[in-house]
């Protein structure tokens, strides 16, 4: 790992948001209402619940890309008022420049923020080298499979070390191999980073994986149901007792998702099992990512 840390007085940022409803023109309801909630510096916090009930929403709100109706964001103490390099948004497309190389794509905020060339030549390789893409610098974005493509996207939002992530079901388009290793991969590089992570997701295995905490929601409008703490211990050398430790974590979400919205499962392509085994790394990791602003 290379020496690549943010220059920050603190690690990552603390998110506060109150009393935060919101309902779009010519909606007949609330699309959030009266969503209060507090993430910690470098904490990894998954918002779950079925398509519709506001996640999205709420993380464009967190970004500064949605004003909402009433309430506020705070980052750091200071209300959100648009986007900004500290927090970046990654969606379900890498949203890449095609035509450029891989090198140009990452470095692209940094150029636009008037760094030098030679400053922005190392900190590329160390950002391909952080997403496993050693070797790719040339190549040009349009020839790389979409996995590889989402870990460009990875590395350009990565760039000007941001302070939060933010992250809209990145990984839906993914087998599940590549799925598994970046969900992996993404919570280990906001580890290092220091980068407080807010994830998106329908899928309780992805939740435990990434999330310190995750925050059920129910729909009509879009409200917390109820906040359930992962608690997994990540760094047991133990296989068997780390691989129980994530199957009852995914059970109590599970259940907790089930009583907020319906018996059904969430995403019945994944099962637990599936999860809890590791993968095997054969391929160039891949990564959806975007939004770089
Ligand atoms: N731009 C929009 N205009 C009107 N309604 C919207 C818009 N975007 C989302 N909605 C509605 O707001 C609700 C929440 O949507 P969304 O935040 O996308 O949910 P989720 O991400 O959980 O699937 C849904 O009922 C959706 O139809
Ligand atoms: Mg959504």
């Amino acid at each position: 790992m290379p020496a690549f840390q943010p220059k920050k007085a603190w690690p990552g940022a603390h998110i506060a948001i109150q009393g935060v409803s919101h309902r779009y023109r010519r909606a007949s309801g609330n699309a959030l209402s009266g969503i209060d909630l507090e993430i910690k510096p470098c904490e990894a916090v998954a918002l779950v619940g079925r398509s519709g009930c506001g996640k999205s929403t709420l993380l464009h709100i967190i970004a500064g890309l949605v004003a909402p109706s009433m309430g506020e964001i705070r980052i750091d103490g200071a209300r959100v008022e648009g986007a900004s390099p500290r927090w970046v948004v990654m969606f379900q497309q890498p949203h890449l420049y095609p035509w450029m190389s891989v090198a140009q794509n990452v470095g692209l905020g940094l150029k636009f923020a008037g760094r030098p060339r030679a400053e922005i030549a190392a900190r590329v390789g160390e950002l391909l080298h952080l997403v496993e893409l050693d070797g790719y610098a040339e190549r040009n974005a349009q020839d790389l499979s979409g996995g590889q493509q989402q870990r460009v996207a990875l590395a350009r939002s990565l760039a000007t070390c941001p302070e939060v992530l933010l992250l809209d079901e990145p990984f839906s388009a993914l087998d599940a191999v590549t799925r598994r290793a970046l969900q992996r991969d993404v919570r280990r590089i906001a580890e290092e980073m220091k980068i407080t992570l807010v994830i998106v997701t329908h899928d309780i295995p992805e939740a435990v994986t990434m999330a310190d905490r995750a925050v059920i929601m129910r729909s009509d409008p879009g409200r917390i149901a109820e906040i359930v703490p992962v608690a997994v211990d990540r760094s047991d050398a133990d296989p068997e007792r780390r691989a129980a430790s994530i199957q009852a974590a995914q059970a109590r979400l599970q259940a907790a998702f089930e009583r907020a919205t319906g018996p059904a499962a969430p995403d019945a392509s994944l099962t637990p099992d599936s999860h809890n085994q590791e993968t095997p790394r054969t391929e160039p990791l891949k990564i959806v990512a975007a939004g770089h602003r």
